[in-house]
């Protein structure tokens, strides 16, 4: 694929940034009563307000333009095909089909993938009836009250924001708990309130080799065999969820207790597998099948709709923009909904991990700015917190509002105060407050406050709004988001699928683990990094 920078809609693009560069979104509210409507787009429960972004029609046009010149539609059916686009690990990129509930078949290497998807499906089903009605019991023949996941990235996060987001739509007698860090604080404070007896775990790991699910896993063990009557009780109390069978049965746990998935799904794609077991066992099947349902739809929405009209396309093309032509450092995720405190989190992983890459497909440096940085907290806590850099620092930070109508809480006004609070960020965020309108407020004297008083507005947000958050409203925003990401990395040349950074680290972590272990930094270390494994070691020694 030919340079970013070097292809024409490019040049055009940049050309028009240049002829807008004084646009102000107020000035552009003012004089057309129509902008809103015009750049509002609907898809799968969703809508997305992107006018108070500083785009035009013309802006419009020729990011379309960017993205026919980048070949977004022959990547996205490739995709939806099979094809091996990821192309650094040689394999296809299937999530699409964990959750094709026409059950259209999927073809990878003679064999339709939709056979493996559905038999997994079926087994989560049944399991999951097992569990919710108490038929499955613990080693002393209670039902389980607590299920444990024990996974890291993509084999945690998404379970974790999803068990969060639809906690209205959870088992009452079900506990659901997350064990990720390898920090032994993590497990011995989740694992301190809970009884072993009805207590199952869920190991989750695409690989079964990451260290620090294997450490918690067999940290998991050794606390529940301290309690259970044997060995055999095992097989009550822990299932897997991975690729790797032989490592599954390596570890001790029953393959019949195992949820297979596929090396073709990535593990931050991965919810919608088998690693999405335990949000399963914590709203029911049902409710799982919506959550596929609503990102089914959005898939549908991504796969046909045209480019013009096309959300996820617009979203990536207008992040695009914002971030390498309107100059923002960063993009803020503001959920005004508690139930979604987890998706700012959820998302740095799909989104930094997917698009943080510094080299093309073709292994060519990137001369352009790659995926942003992605940060975000619930709605209103943000806004007593880091808001006031969004409003008045000098660094441009381009917003999604997420905003449901209905709330599963519909305490006296709170629900109309989140609301306002949120469509008040963004308007003051588009508006600002001029010098005419501070001076209008100032007292007589105060003359040094005017320009601490002033806002430039003419910031960038997007609003996606939604009846109310539900395993189908859910669903299909988080695929916006997948669908999203992949099609910033078509435009920006990379690679959204591997994620050979984590790597370098991990190795390091081997002879500085083994070094610790023994007592004694080797002498391979570099100067900082010795002196400060000496110290580390010298405290651990002292009374
Ligand atoms: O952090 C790297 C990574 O490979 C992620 O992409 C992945 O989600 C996570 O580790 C966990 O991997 P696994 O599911 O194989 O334990």
């Amino acid at each position: 694929m030919p340079a970013l920078d070097t292809t024409k809609s490019w040049q055009d693009l940049s050309a028009h940034a240049g002829r807008i560069e004084n646009m102000h979104l107020r000035d552009e509210f003012a004089s057309d009563p129509d902008r809103a409507q015009r750049f509002t787009f609907e898809a799968a429960g969703l809508v997305a307000d992107l006018s108070k972004n500083r785009i035009t029609d013309e802006t419009l046009k020729l990011l379309g333009g960017l993205a026919r010149e980048r070949c977004v539609e022959d990547w996205r059916d490739r995709m939806f095909k099979g094809e091996r686009i990821n192309i650094t690990e040689n394999r296809s990129v299937l999530h699409i089909a964990l959750r094709n509930c026409e059950d259209r078949p999927i073809i990878v290497d003679g064999v339709n993938v939709m056979d493996g998807v559905d038999a997994v499906l079926k087994k989560m089903m049944v399991f999951c009836h097992q569990i919710r009605s108490g038929e499955w019991m613990g080693y002393d023949g209670r039902p389980m009250t607590d299920i444990v996941n024990i996974g890291i990235g993509g084999s945690d996060l998404g379970p974790v924001m999803v068990t969060e987001a639809l906690k209205p739509y959870a088992h009452k007698r079900i506990k659901t708990h997350f064990i990720s860090n390898v920090d032994g604080t993590h497990a011995a404070e989740i694992l301190k309130p809970l009884n072993p007896a009805t207590t199952l775990f869920i190991i989750a790991s695409k690989t079964f080799t990451t260290q620090e699910t294997i450490a918690n896993a067999m940290t998991a063990r050794d606390w529940f065999l301290a309690k259970a009557p044997n060995q055999q009780a095992v097989a009550r109390h822990f299932v897997a969820l991975s690729t790797n069978t032989k490592a599954v049965a390596e570890f001790g746990i029953d393959t019949d207790n195992m949820f297979e998935f596929w090396d073709w799904v990535g593990g931050r794609y991965s919810l919608w597998s088998a690693i999405g077991l335990s949000i399963a066992l914590t709203i029911g099947f049902e409710d799982f099948e919506n959550l596929l349902e609503g990102a089914f739809d959005m898939d549908e929405h991504f796969r046909l709709a045209p480019l013009e009209s096309n959300l996820p396309v617009l979203l990536a093309l207008l992040g695009v923009w914002n971030a390498n032509l309107q100059g923002c450092t960063a993009h803020a995720v503001l959920p005004y909904d508690q139930y979604l405190h987890r998706l700012p989190a959820y998302l740095q992983q799909l989104d930094m991990e997917s698009n943080g890459k510094g080299v093309t497909l073709d292994g060519v440096a990137c001369a352009w700015q790659t995926g942003p940085i992605i940060f975000g907290e619930p709605g209103t806590n943000g806004q007593h917190s880091f808001h006031q850099l969004i409003h008045q620092g000098t660094r441009k930070i381009s917003c999604d509002f997420i905003l449901p109508a209905i709330s599963h809480n519909p305490l006296g006004e709170h629900h109309l105060m989140l609301m306002a609070n949120a469509l008040a960020q963004t308007q003051a965020l588009m508006l600002g407050k001029n010098e005419a309108e501070v001076r209008a407020e100032l007292k007589p004297g105060d003359e040094a406050l005017l320009t601490h008083k002033m806002f430039s507005g003419n910031r960038p947000t997007t609003t996606i709004a939604m009846k109310q958050l539900t395993p189908s409203t859910l669903g299909a925003l988080i695929a916006l988001y997948e669908h999203k990401v992949f099609v910033q990395g078509i435009i920006w040349g990379v690679n959204s699928f591997d994620q050979w950074g984590v790597e370098l680290g991990k190795q390091l972590a081997k002879p500085i683990l083994a070094e610790l272990k023994a007592g004694k930094p080797g002498d391979a270390q570099d100067a900082s990094t010795k002196a400060l494994m000496a110290r580390l070691l010298a405290w651990r020694k002292e009374p």
